[in-house]
């Protein structure tokens, strides 16, 4: 049975997908992330995410990230992963995920395709980490349930507090007319967790790295052709930047 906290999400995640004629005519899929967005730094990043899987890992273990796009949320501990494995639906994701993992030395297996649908051919690991992927999620409760019983030790979930692209609202509103409803936060997160019996520790900060943002890539985001730059540009200009809060969402299980 669904609870109030996952009808609530899935009803705000429902809110935020692009109406048909407007996709209809994009010039370019605005849902596709470009893996070199998502290549992992050299040295990680200090982050309560990183810190809760270390200290999950302990002195070694194994791991699976799912969403793992470039590896982020892997490399960040990877001199305490005997073995991880990368989980994402995007094919290209993987083999950035595999060939960076080859040239720092871990040992990786990338299973392709959506999660929860491949948690079976992943496996279980002693911890799962989970890195910027529910606000990608309509459906949260199997989501969340496959993330739990593939961890043997706990699990780490890194989200921003709102909707990745919740920024660029007033701009749907200027170019397609279209209104969305407010976002879901990491609180709504939270809720539908403790839906399932999970009550996660909750860790706030802020995010030093930031995403794509420039004119080019919102244009293609907000389903325009690439003449409509400019505009999209000076439009941008009104609008207050990126959030960077984000959350760390941690379980043992
Ligand atoms: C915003 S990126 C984050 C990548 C990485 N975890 C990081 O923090 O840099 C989200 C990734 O999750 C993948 N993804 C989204 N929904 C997914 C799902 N249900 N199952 C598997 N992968 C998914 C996307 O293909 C993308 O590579």
């Amino acid at each position: 049975m669904t609870g109030t906290a996952a009808r609530r999400w899935a009803e705000l995640q429902s809110g935020r997908g692009v109406p048909p004629e407007i996709l209809a005519q994009a010039p370019a899929d605005p849902w596709v992330h470009n893996p070199v967005d998502f290549a992992a730094p050299v040295v990680p990043a200090d982050t309560p995410s990183r810190d809760a899987a270390l200290a999950l890992l302990g002195e070694g273990g194994t791991l699976i990230d799912v969403g793992c796009g470039g590896g982020d949320a892997t490399f960040a501990v990877a001199d305490r992963v005997r073995h991880a494995t990368g989980v994402d639906r995007q094919r290209d994701m993987l083999e950035r995920y595999a060939t960076d993992a080859a040239a720092r030395g871990v040992a990786v297996r990338t299973v392709l395709g959506g999660w929860p649908d491949v948690a079976p051919e992943a496996g279980t690991a002693d911890v799962v980490v989970c890195h910027h992927v529910l606000h990608n999620v309509v459906d949260l409760p199997p989501f969340l349930r496959a993330l739990t019983a593939a961890a043997r030790r706990g699990v780490v979930v890194e989200m921003l507090t709102r909707h990745p692209m919740a920024w660029l609202d007033p701009l749907w509103v200027r170019f397609h007319d279209l209104h969305r409803p407010p976002s879901a936060t990491d609180d709504d997160a939270v809720a539908v967790l403790r839906e399932l019996g999970v009550t996660p520790e909750v860790r706030h900060w802020e995010r030093e790295r930031t995403p794509p943002h420039d004119p080019a890539w919102v244009t293609r985001r907000l389903c325009l052709p690439t003449d409509r730059e400019p505009e999209v540009a000076a439009a941008l200009a009104q609008v207050p930047p990126r959030s960077r809060s984000a959350a760390t969402l941690i379980w043992r299980t």
